[in-house]
Parts: C-alpha cells; structure tokens; sequence
C-alpha cells in the first residue's frame, strides 16, 4: 500500500508538517509539493491514499490546491482521501467551513479524516507590510500550535488502514 501525501506550504510550516506526518507512516509515502514543476506529472493512479494538506490564509486554502482537487475529483474520488490542514481558527464550524467552501464536496464529504494540525504564524517570515497587519495577533514574534497527537492520529489510521 503506498501513501501519497499532496501538500502546498508558504512560509513552510505546512512543509516541516507534511514531513512529519510521512516520517510517522509505516507504508512508502511520496511527497507531492505543489511548488514543484514536476508536482502535475506524478500519477495519482499509483497510490491507495491520498492526503490533502495545506493552510488557511484570509479564510481560504491557496487556489493552486483547490485546483488540484477539482482536476483530480474523479481520480481521488477512487482513493481512501483524508484532509489535514494548517489554521489558527478553533472554532469548528468555521474550519468545516474552509474546507467545504474550498474543495469539492464529494471529496470533504468521502474523506476518512478531516484533521486540524493547528499553525505558526513567525513575523520575521513576512515583510513589513504583513508584519504591520499580523502583530495585534502574535505576540513576542511568533504564535505556533502544534498538535502532533492530530498527526499523529491520522499517521494510525493509515497504518491501521481504516
Ligand atoms: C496572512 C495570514 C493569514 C492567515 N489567515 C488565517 C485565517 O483566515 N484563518 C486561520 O485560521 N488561520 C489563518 N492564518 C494562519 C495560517 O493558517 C498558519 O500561519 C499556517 O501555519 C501557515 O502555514 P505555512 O507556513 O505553510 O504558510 C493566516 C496566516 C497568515 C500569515
């Protein structure tokens, strides 16, 4: 059984994630980062798992993920899909709304898990601009989440094959 995990980072917290979660799966996992050129030429036909992972910005998941997941609907349609995803939102209604709004339902909807792995937000990884409008929310230059358990609970059920 091989595990292809699909992810797209921007300041590379999503990226530190998408290689934990694979050093925490038993089966051969290949990673897929959508900034690669040659992310569109790996087939999906050649794993039984896929896991969708990418962050919330401004309420939304980057377009360049979205549209993997329309393209590939009918493909992923046929796998075991789960999703984990990066946000600093706790509330769970609102993070059901970010996927459902983002991807298409049938793969929100089909997917085994849908896992919260919390954020980083570091200033020092954006320009002054960003910095201006991100600092009421971070305090002492970086905010970070972490929840290993939810990774770690996704890694099982992929182990166990659930
Ligand atoms: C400009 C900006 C906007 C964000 N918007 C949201 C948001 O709307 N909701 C949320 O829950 N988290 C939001 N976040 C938190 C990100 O999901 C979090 O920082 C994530 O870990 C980024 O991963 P990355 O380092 O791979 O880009 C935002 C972060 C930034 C920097």
């Amino acid at each position: 059984m091989s595990v292809a995990i699909v992810y797209l980072s921007g300041k590379g917290w999503v990226a530190e994630r998408a290689a934990e979660l694979s050093g925490l799966i038993t089966d051969d996992v290949t990673l897929i980062n959508l900034k690669d050129r040659s992310a569109g030429q790996v087939d999906l036909l050649a794993f039984d798992r896929v896991v969708i992972l990418g962050a919330v910005r401004m309420g939304r998941f980057p377009g360049k993920l979205k549209r993997y997941c329309f393209k590939n609907e009918a493909l992923l349609l046929k796998k075991k899909i789960s999703f984990a995803y990066a946000c600093l939102e706790e509330d769970e209604g609102k993070k059901n709304a970010y996927l459902l709004s983002a991807f298409p339902p049938s793969l929100v909807k089909g997917a085994f898990a849908k896992v919260w792995i919390g954020g980083r937000i570091r200033l020092s990884d954006y320009g002054w601009i960003q910095q201006k409008m991100l600092a009421p929310l971070v305090k002492d230059d970086v905010i970070e989440k972490k929840l290993s358990e939810n990774i770690e609970v996704l890694a099982g059920m992929i182990n166990e094959k659930l």
